[in-house]
Parts: structure tokens; sequence; C-alpha cells
């Protein structure tokens, strides 16, 4: 039996014999507007350019709704608004008082999290499971967690004078649409901040969801003000005089034009980019829970996350069974409409996208490395690919240095520890890791070696609204969440 284990003839067909019921998530409860203007000075105000732009149903490739392009017009008014907001309301009310307001926003979301649930997944292609159960949970406790930091800074940063900077531009991608502008704007309200915050250009609608709540839960005029727009509009944000700190989700090539701008300035400055994580597998592991791990890691969100575990390491004695067991689970896996309650994977947030990813295909085929496929349907329409693997992966292929932000994994193997901790950290980012092995020791060695911020073990893209997240090297500085995350909305002094 046991010499016979890594036959390929005990694959398992998965797929063959049945099939679930579709089971999609109703849309009935969600009236989107044709149209969305932007919320400026407490106010839903039209562009000054008056013009729009459309964003899809990438599952779809139909259009949902037009959101206003700001420009700098805007963006001047907006930032002013948050001056004044600043100076006259926000930094003179009780912390307590700016605490009861943000826990409010939070449960106003809490009482839409159906519709912010649907309106995500409509806008971003991503599975209602996970908008349902990660993304909107999230965001709300990210709220929760930091309206109760508000009054309690001189606690949180003992025998430190802490004051907050003013106004905070903001900058997020359309991986996680809901949750980063949760990221971004809770701490910053409990630092004692005000806001301009700019969404993704495919992914604006949650953000206007979370204006109008913002908005009924009568925040003062101008603490929060959300522009839609593309790169310009952020540009513009970054560029202001007024704006006193940037945060930014989102490209490396744009973190780094951002950077440059901004030195100098005296702006503070935190950046969350792009990764190329490694995920790696030991041969005393649990082998089927890393499996898990391991799809878990890479295929969750179609694979549109900075952490993405897109690197797999698997120790050689083990790669065999690894590679046989997480074919098998591919095949499991259902691609297809994103609102469904049984979809795995989702839709691919945009064509542009969809085309990137497309081409990492190619170079990675034309390299050399084999490809496997899961071999699921997909839908005629939208935007969709299959869960793909590369095996025989070069650690110099530009598949296994470049960050793909699809569902695409790619397989080396190594044979000691100190082989893995070179090749793991041999990537111009550096933002998170897992390992899977029985043994505390080795988990507690590789994480003090491996250069990333956040090293899981035995688990992956854990998230908690009280555990610091962020990069090194290409993928960034500073930290979002938990205190690390409030600190870098603080000025804070000796
Ligand atoms: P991007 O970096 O261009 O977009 C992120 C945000 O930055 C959007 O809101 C965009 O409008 C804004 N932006 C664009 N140019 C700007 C500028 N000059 N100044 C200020 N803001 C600007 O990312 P894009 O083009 O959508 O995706 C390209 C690649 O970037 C992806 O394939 C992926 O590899 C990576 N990426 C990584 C993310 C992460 O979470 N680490 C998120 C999004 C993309
Ligand atoms: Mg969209």
């Amino acid at each position: 039996m046991a010499k016979n284990k890594h036959k390929k003839t005990e694959s398992f067909d998965f797929n063959g014999g049945w099939d679930y019921s579709p089971s999609p998530e109703s849309t009935s409860h969600v009236k989107l507007k044709e149209r969305y203007e932007l919320y400026i000075d407490g106010k839903f105000v039209a562009p000054d350019s008056g013009k729009y732009f459309q964003t899809t149903n990438p599952a779809t490739e139909k259009v949902l709704a037009e959101v206003a392009h700001a420009n700098e017009a805007d963006v001047e008014k907006a930032v002013s608004a948050a001056r004044k907001a600043y100076e006259t309301v926000w930094s003179k009310l009780s912390a307590k008082e700016r605490g009861k307001y943000i826990y409010r926003i939070a449960r106003l979301m809490q009482e839409r999290a159906r519709e912010l649930a649907v309106v995500e997944t409509l806008d971003a292609g991503k599975t209602i499971r996970e908008s349902r159960d990660v993304d909107v949970p999230l965001a709300c406790n990210h709220f929760f967690y930091y309206a109760g930091w508000a009054d309690k800074l001189e606690y949180a940063f003992p025998n430190r004078k802490v004051s907050s900077l003013g106004v905070a531009g903001q900058i997020i991608p359309w991986n996680f649409p809901l949750l980063m502008a949760a990221w971004k704007i809770a701490p910053a309200l409990a630092a004692g901040n005000t806001v301009v915050l700019k969404p993704a250009e495919t992914t604006p609608l949650t953000a206007m969801l979370l204006a109008e709540i913002i908005h009924e839960s009568g925040l003062p005029a101008g603490v929060v003000n959300i522009l839609t727009g593309y790169g310009d509009t952020g540009a513009a944000i970054v560029n202001h005089p007024d704006v006193n700190k940037v945060a930014f989700t989102g490209s490396t090539n744009v973190g780094k034009i951002i950077q440059k701008a901004v030195a100098g300035t005296g702006k503070k400055l935190t950046l969350e980019l792009g990764g190329k994580s490694a995920n790696i597998v030991f041969e005393d592991a649990p082998i089927d829970q890393a499996v898990e791990g391991i799809v878990n890691g890479i295929f969750f969100n179609q694979g549109h996350v900075c952490c993405a575990g897109s690197r797999l390491f698997v120790q050689e004695s083990v790669a065999d069974e690894v590679i046989r067991k997480l074919k098998d689970r591919l095949d499991t896996l259902y691609v297809g409409d994103p609102l469904d309650k049984n979809t795995d994977i989702g839709a691919i947030n945009s064509r542009e996208q969809y085309e990137s990813i497309k081409k990492y295909i190619e170079i990675g085929k034309k390299e050399g490395a084999e490809m496997y496929e899961s071999k699921c349907s997909l839908p005629k329409n939208g935007l969709f690919i299959r869960p793909t693997l590369f095996t025989d992966v070069a650690q110099s292929s530009r598949i296994a240095q470049e960050e793909i932000f699809g569902p695409v994994l790619t397989i080396q193997t190594f044979r000691t520890i100190d082989e893995v901790i070179q090749k793991a950290n041999n990537s111009p980012y550096g933002l998170a890791a897992g390992v899977w092995t029985d043994k505390g020791s080795r988990i507690f060695n590789l994480t003090t070696k491996l250069r990333a911020g956040v090293v899981w073990a035995n688990t992956y893209n854990k998230f908690d609204p009280t555990s610091p997240f962020g990069g090194y090297k290409e993928s960034g500085f500073g930290r979002e969440g938990g205190l690390h995350g409030l600190g870098a909305y603080l000025k804070i002094e000796n």
C-alpha cells in the first residue's frame, strides 16, 4: 500500500459523477443607482468636469452604473473640506465622541451587510461566499476595533505624546474594495485625522455605499470625503500640498511614483504594494491540511491578493504526493458565477487583469515550465481563468519572480532548510510567507529568517484587525492593522 502511494492511477475524479444545484444569492434587495456622484463636504455632488465613467460586472462584462471622474478641482474641494472639518470640528471633538461615530459606522455597515456583499461581488467578480463571510465582516471589525482605540491613544502609546496628523489622502486597489476602505478610514478617524479617499476605478461601488453609510451616521461634514476616478485623481490627492499623510495600496510601480512624489514634502507615507509570497511545505507537514492551505493561499479571491502564496516550495521527498493531491483538489474547485454560493473561484476583476494573467501563463509555457490547469468548464461569457499551476519552474523564470495576481501557482522543490530560506528570500518582494511543518522550532527558525512582513504557520491568509500587516523591500513599508496601524496615523513624540 505505502509503496504505491504516489501512483498516478490513484487520482480521484471528483467532478465526473455529480454536480451541485445552482444556488445563486438573490440581488432583489439591491437597488443600484444609475449614477454615483462624489462625496465631498457631507454632500453628494457632481464632478467639476461633468465626466462620468462606467463600472462593469466582470462576470458578465455588463455595465452596473456610472461614477464620477474627479479632477484636480474636485480634489481641491475635498482636501479643503477635510482641512476645515479637521480644524473646526474633528480635532475639537472629544476622543470618546469620535469613537462613537466610528462605532456607528460599523453598526450601519452590519445592517447593510447583505447589500454590501452582493454589490462587492457584482462589481469586483469575487465570490459571494468570500464577500459575505470575509470581506464585509472584516471591514466591520476594522471599524469596531479602531472605534475602541479612539479614546485610548495615550494607553496605546504609553509615556509618549501622540497627536493627529491632519488630512489623510488614501488610495486603494480593486482586490478588496470595501475592506481596503475600512483599513484606511477606520484608523485615520480613530487617530483624529480627516480623510480624502479614492477607490479603484473598476470597483467604486461599495465605497459609494460606504459614503451613504457615513452620511447616515451623521459624521460631521468633510471628515470623510470619497472621490471616484482614475490614476490622475489619485495623483492629484498625493500631490496636494495640504495633505499630511498618504496611504496607498496597489502596484509596486505606482508605489514608486508616489514615494518619489512625496519625497521631501514632510508627508507621512505608508505603502502596501505587491508580493510574491512563498508557501513552504516540509515533509513532516500534515499534507492534506497543507494542500487546503496551498489552495486557499493562491486561489482565494482569484489570486488577486497581495499576500497570495503564489510560490509553492515543497520538500522533495513529499513533492509527488503534494502535487498529485493538489491536482486532484484543483479539479474539485468550482469556477463560475460569483453570486452562486457554491462557487470557489469567481471572475477576474477586469479585462486588463485577465489579459495580463493570460500573458503570464503563456510566458510560463515558453519558459519551459510544465502547466496544469483544472478540467472544469467555464461560463461562456465573462472573465474567467481556470486554476493553474506550473511545475519544473526555474528560480530565475519570470513566473517565479513577477507578481501575476491571478489563480496561477508556481511550484519548486527543495531539500534543506537553508536552501528553501535562500529561495524564498530570493525575490524583490517581502510581504508574506507560509510554513507547513509539525516542528515548532522550525517554525520559529523560519519566521526569523524569512524576509516577510507576515509569516503564517500551518495556516494561510488569516486576517484580524488587531494584527499588523505590511511588507519589506518592494512590498512597501509601514504597517496596517493593530497598534502599528494606528501609529501610522499619529505623530508620536517622546
Ligand atoms: P494600480 O496600482 O494602478 O492601482 C491601484 C490604485 O492606484 C487605483 O485606485 C488607481 O486608480 C490608483 N493609481 C494609479 N495610478 C496612480 C498614480 N500615479 N497616483 C496615485 N494613484 C494612482 O494597480 P493596477 O494597474 O490596477 O494593477 C496592476 C498590477 O498591480 C496588478 O496586476 C497587481 O500585480 C498589482 N496590484 C497589487 C495590489 C496589491 O494589493 N498589492 C492591488 C492592485 C494591483
Ligand atoms: Mg466593476
